[in-house]
């Protein structure tokens, strides 16, 4: 923390009394973009980060060798597998944070294109995949080190899911919705779905185009009054998953479809104490852009994004434009509530050399502005992420990006966009601040509703002279790939001012836990506290 010289400045911030603006103008810049690893040797097309600071990253067993080695000279012989029948490397690995190491995991079955979720005791479950992996479920246990590997359990789910989504309920199980010719859902832990295991949802076949499907990878969003919005192609339901009855349809949002292989992304806008949830859906194709693509013609991507308050009694979307138009974007949650939208293309779609024109820059959505002024264009990455690119936010508030690989293999050259086995941390303009705010002590547990104090410090600010009007929320992290981040939610809680409570910089902020499960389903979050714009370091917290 910068000490005295920073005295004089702030003491006049004080005087005219700007500490107490509720979030003062965000912090200007563009945005930076840093190289954390050139390679770490497979693939970024799934990507989670686990409450030990470690990242699990996988692709899949039939690419063909990676360029990491299965450890202990161990090989893997699989009959179906297409690519390669013996393949002594790796196609997961375990990315150590701060550092950005990487440890090479042992996958036994087929991951491709498949989903997944931290559950609430802080495994990640993960669901299905292709060929030998479609019915499989792996569960992956952070442990300090970074010691563990996958454990896989073989004919798990009752059927194949393969571009499945999943998303945490308030109950702690986890429901997997969708896939490849999948028109139902089941759950996991399978034994507490009942006597039926899988529940058919015929909504998914009115949204199934018979050519191009259009429908994967559906957008779940786990709703505040424990509700799930479902949305696939250009439709959504609102589902009760405990009685299994579809309780509201709400309109088409205009334009084209917005699922995969027509990949837009989306968002369940930061939950706010007392305000209606509102979601967001940006990007996508317009209708026919998979079959022009297939005939060499790259349509341009979907421009606008649509934002809905699912719960009004009448709800309709409210259409924007994007500075830039794409499709396989990957839509964030920042700390400070804003929504990022970073990787993918602007013309063609999903799919093996489907798209032309990636977009580099990504752009910042500014929820609470006026229409009209809720957009920045960030500072252009170098590297091309396309089909199967990802991005997750890490517990430093940036931006883990990786993968991109519209081949069927990894392929580094003569092909128009090569497979990236690099890693970036895109820097949004807040970690350009001069100062953060460094929370000090956090609860580790907290139990819905309690009220718990958090420490930090603000430097730039004179301590007793002053309270700070800061912000504190809870991000879930997301199971990030193919656009969609699963699981993604922010919660805003109810804060105090922080009052000074020690040295020249340190302060007490009282806050109030999420209230319930429907909120926040129980597990791990980072808290931040975010004061004039800045977040500090994420803390892991347990809710339950
Ligand atoms: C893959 O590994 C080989 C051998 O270590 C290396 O020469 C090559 O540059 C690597 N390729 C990439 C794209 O990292
Ligand atoms: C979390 O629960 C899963 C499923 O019951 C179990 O397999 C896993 O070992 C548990 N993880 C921890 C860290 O206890
Ligand atoms: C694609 O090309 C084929 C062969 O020329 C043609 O029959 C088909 O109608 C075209 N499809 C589209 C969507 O343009």
């Amino acid at each position: 923390i910068a000490a005295s010289s920073s005295f004089v400045l702030p003491l006049l911030l004080v005087l005219v009394g700007v500490s107490t603006v509720r979030t003062a103008a965000p912090v200007k810049g563009r945005g930076e973009w840093r190289l954390l690893r050139a390679s770490i040797g497979i693939s970024a097309m799934h990507m989670q980060l686990l409450p030990d600071d470690t990242v699990v990253i996988f692709d899949r067993t039939d690419f063909g060798r990676s360029n990491i080695s299965l450890p202990g000279g161990r090989c893997r012989f699989d009959s179906y597998d297409l690519a390669l029948t013996t393949d002594c490397t790796a196609h997961s690995v375990l990315l150590l944070l701060p550092s950005a190491a990487v440890r090479p995991l042992s996958l036994l079955t087929d991951t491709w294109c498949s989903s997944g979720a931290l559950l609430p005791n802080g495994s990640l479950l993960q669901t299905g995949g292709f060929n030998d992996g479609d019915r499989v479920i792996r569960l992956f246990s952070p442990s300090r080190g970074g010691r563990s590997d996958w454990v896989e359990r073989p004919f798990y789910l009752s059927v194949r899911r393969w571009y499945a989504s999943n998303q945490l309920l308030p109950d702690g199980r986890v429901i997997i919705l969708g896939g490849r010719r999948q028109f139902s859902y089941e759950f996991f832990p399978r034994e507490l779905a009942g006597s039926r295991t899988v529940f058919q949802f015929p909504f998914l076949l009115d949204t199934w185009n018979r050519e191009t499907e259009n429908n994967l990878y559906p957008f779940l969003h786990l709703l505040p009054d424990g509700t799930l919005f479902v949305f696939a192609n250009d439709r959504a339901v609102v589902l009760d998953a405990i009685r299994h009855r579809v309780l509201r349809r709400l309109p088409p949002v205009p334009g084209g479809p917005r699922s995969y292989p027509s990949s837009g992304s989306s968002v369940l806008l930061p939950l706010r104490p007392g305000a209606a949830p509102e979601v967001l859906v940006c990007g996508g194709t317009p209708w026919g852009s998979y079959q022009a693509a297939l005939n060499g013609t790259f349509l341009p991507a979907l421009r606008t994004c649509a934002r809905i308050k699912p719960a009004d009694s009448d709800p309709a979307w409210s259409l924007e434009d994007m500075p830039l138009p794409r499709v396989m974007g990957d839509m964030l949650l920042l700390p400070t509530c804003d929504v990022l939208i970073v990787n993918g293309a602007a013309a063609g779609t999903a799919g093996w050399e489907l798209a032309r024109n990636p977009v580099t820059r990504p752009v910042l959505y500014h929820p609470d502005r006026p229409a009209g002024r809720r957009f920045a264009v960030l500072k252009r990455s170098r590297i091309p992420r396309m089909y199967h690119s990802t991005a997750i936010l890490d517990t430093y508030g940036r931006v883990l990006v990786g993968g991109s690989n519209p081949q069927a293999h990894y392929a580094f050259a003569n092909v128009m966009y090569p497979t990236e086995l690099s890693l970036e941390a895109f820097h949004p303009p807040y970690l350009a601040a001069r100062t953060r705010p460094r929370m000090a002590a956090a609860p580790r547990e907290v139990g819905y509703g309690e009220r718990v104090a958090l420490r930090f410090e603000a430097a730039g600010h004179y301590g007793a002279w002053e309270e700070l009007v800061v912000e504190v929320v809870v991000v879930a992290p997301a199971f990030a790939t193919h656009a969609v981040g699963m699981n993604q939610r922010a919660v805003m809680l109810e804060a105090s001012r922080a009052v000074w409570a020690w040295g020249n910089f340190g302060y007490v902020a009282e806050v109030v836990a999420p209230p319930s499960p429907k909120v926040a389903p129980p597990g791990y979050y980072l808290w931040f506290v975010v004061h004039a714009g800045v977040p500090s370091n994420g803390v892991w917290v347990r809710i339950r």
